[in-house]
C-alpha cells in the first residue's frame, strides 16, 4: 500500500505541516548535517537539491517526540501501552510478487558513494556514513526477521564497514563465520515511524519477528517483496535496498565517527558488507539521520517500555522519561504515586536494574512534569535532602559507549529520591496554584499573540 514507508510518512507530515522543504543546494559533506543540527535534529527536512547528485535527501524525521506520537497515532499517555501491545501481539505480514522498490535494480559497477548522496557529518569522521540504514538479517534457526539500525562506513566502491553492538546480531554473524559462510544482509532506506520503532526492540529480550511487530504497530500487514541477490525479504515500498553479504574473517578499521553524546567513538576493526545489488524506486529519496541525537529517541521509546514494565512490578508508576540529553539511555526520570514510605528508593533500585545503561535516575511525584527540566530541577531543589535521598552504588556495569565509564571499565550509579514524604508532612509540599490558570486564553488580553 502506498501509505507504507517513507512516501506515506512524507504525505502525512505534509498534511500536519511538519515537513520543511529545502530548495537551496546543500553539500552532503558537513553542510546538510549542519542544517539538520541547527534544528536540533527535531525538524523533518527534505533537501531537494544535493550537490553532486540528482537524489533528494530526507533527515530529521525521528527526533521530536510530539511528531513521533502524531505519526504513530498515539500520545504521551497511551504510547507505552500501544508499544507493549504490539510487542506482545505481533501480526502477519503480506508477501507481494513485485513492488516499487524493484523498479530499478543495479548489480554491476556498484560505487556506493557515486550512486547515493551519503553525507559526511563531523570534521573528524573517517568517511561518509549511512546512518539510517535498517539492516535485516534472518535468524538461521527460527527464520525470523531481525531488523536494526547499524551505522555503515563507506570504505570503497561496494564495500562498507558495519558496527554491530548487540550480542544476538553479533552471534548470528559469528555462527556463520565459524561455518566459514557469509551472513546475508539487506539494508533498507526510506521507511516510516512504525518500521523504525519495531527495529529498536531487542531481539534478544523478546525473540520476535520485527516485521510482525511492525504489522501490529501499523495496524495492517507490512508488505514485503523478495530481494534480488540474497534470500531475504524487504518492504515493498522502501525507497532503496542495498543487498550484500558480511564475508567471514574479514575486518576493516571503522571510525572515528562523531556519535553517541557527541563524542568520537573508538577506532576498531569491524566486519564489512560487500554489496551485490542496489534496488530502488523511481526517483528515490535517500534517508539519513543525524548522529548523536536523532537515533536516541527511537531507541529510548523502547527503553521507556522496559523501564515502565520493571517499575510497574514494584511501585505505582505514572510515567517514565529516558531523556534525550542523557543519550536516551543514561538518564531516567520516573514519576510515581507514592503509596508507602520506601517507594522512592525501591523505584531507584528498579530503574537502575532495568538496564545496565541507566546511570543516573530521579524519582519524582505525580505532580512533577517529567518532560520539563525546570520542573525536575524544582523537585530536586525543594524535595531532596542529600544525606537521606541519594543512593550511590559504586562500580556497576555500565555502557561501553560512555567515555567516563570507558576510563574505569565500570561506572558509579546514582539515584535521587525527590518524592515528598507521606503523612502530615506531605501538606507542606502542596504546590500553590492560581484557580483558572489552565483555562486562560492569552489572546483575549493580547489579540494575535502566539504563546
Ligand atoms: C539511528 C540509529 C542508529 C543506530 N546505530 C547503531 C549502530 O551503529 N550499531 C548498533 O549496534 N546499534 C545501533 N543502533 C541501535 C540498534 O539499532 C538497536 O539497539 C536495535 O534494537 C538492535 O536490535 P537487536 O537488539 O535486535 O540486535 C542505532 C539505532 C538508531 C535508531
Amino acid at each position: 500500500m502506498e501509505n507504507q514507508m517513507l512516501r506515506g510518512a512524507l504525505d502525512q507530515l505534509n498534511k500536519i505541516e511538519e515537513l520543511q522543504q529545502c530548495n537551496v543546494e546543500v553539500d552532503p559533506k558537513y553542510e546538510l548535517g549542519a542544517v539538520l543540527k541547527y534544528f536540533n535534529n527535531e525538524k523533518p527536512i527534505l533537501f531537494n537539491k544535493v550537490k553532486g547528485y540528482n537524489m533528494p535527501v530526507v533527515g530529521g524525521l525521528f527526533g521530536n517526540r510530539e511528531i513521533y506520537y502524531k505519526m504513530m497515532q498515539t500520545n504521551q499517555e497511551e504510547r507505552l501501552f500501544k508499544f507493549m501491545e504490539a510487542i506482545a501481539n505481533p501480526q502477519p505480514v503480506k508477501r507481494l510478487s513485485d513492488g516499487p522498490v524493484k523498479e530499478n535494480i543495479i548489480t554491476r559497477n556498484i560505487d556506493l558513494q557515486r550512486i547515493l548522496p551519503i553525507p559526511t557529518f563531523h570534521g573528524g569522521d573517517s568517511s561518509s556514513f549511512i546512518t539510517a540504514g535498517i539492516v535485516v538479517v534472518k535468524d538461521p534457526d527460527t527464520g525470523k526477521n531481525h531488523t536494526s539500525v547499524r551505522r555503515l562506513q563507506i570504505n570503497r566502491g561496494n564495500e562498507m564497514s558495519i558496527l554491530v553492538a548487540s550480542p544476538l546480531a553479533n552471534s548470528q554473524y559469528r555462527i556463520k563465520e565459524a561455518q566459514n559462510k557469509p551472513l546475508e544482509v539487506a539494508i533498507i532506506l526510506g521507511y516510516d515511524y512504525e518500521f523504525l520503532l519495531a527495529s529498536q526492540i531487542s531481539s534478544e529480550t523478546y525473540g520476535v519477528d520485527k516485521y510482525e511487530v511492525d504489522s501490529a504497530l501499523r495496524g495492517e500487514p507490512l508488505e514485503l517483496v523478495k530481494c534480488h541477490t540474497v534470500d531475504l525479504e524487504v518492504p515493498a515500498y522502501s525507497e532503496i535496498v542495498i543487498e550484500g553479504v558480511m564475508p567471514p574473517h574479514k575486518r576493516e578499521i571503522e571510525g572515528p565517527f562523531g556519535e553517541l553524546m557527541g563524542y568520537y567513538g573508538a577506532i576498531a576493526p569491524h566486519p564489512v558488507v560487500e554489496v551485490s545489488c542496489i534496488m530502488h524506486r523511481n526517483n528515490p529519496i535517500f534517508q539519513t539521520a543525524f548522529p548523536c541525537r536523532e537515533e536516541h529517541l527511537s531507541n529510548g521509546l523502547i527503553r521507556e517500555v522496559e523501564l515502565f514494565t520493571t517499575l510497574q512490578k514494584l511501585v505505582k508508576v505514572k510515567d517514565v522519561n529516558v531523556t534525550v540529553s542523557g543519550g536516551c539511555r543514561f538518564h531516567a526520570i520516573a514519576s510515581i504515586e507514592k503509596q508507602k514510605d520506601g517507594d522512592g528508593k525501591t523505584a531507584i533500585i528498579g530503574a537502575l536494574a532495568s538496564s545496565k545503561d541507566v546511570k543516573h535516575v530521579v524519582i519524582v511525584d505525580e505532580d512533577v512534569d517529567i518532560y520539563s527540566h525546570d520542573d525536575i530541577e524544582w523537585a530536586i531543589a525543594s524535595r531532596v535532602q542529600a544525606s537521606k535521598d541519594l543512593v550511590i552504588i559504586p562500580d556497576g556495569l555500565g555502557s561501553g559507549l560512555e567515555p567516563s565509564h570507558l576510563m574505569r571499565g565500570v561506572t558509579d550509579k546514582l539515584g535521587i529520591d525527590a518524592t515528598k514524604p507521606l503523612g502530615e508532612m506531605r501538606k507542606q509540599f502542596e504546590r500553590a496554584i492560581i484557580p483558572g490558570y489552565e483555562q486562560i486564553d492569552i489572546n483575549k488580553y493580547f489579540p494575535g499573540m502566539k504563546k
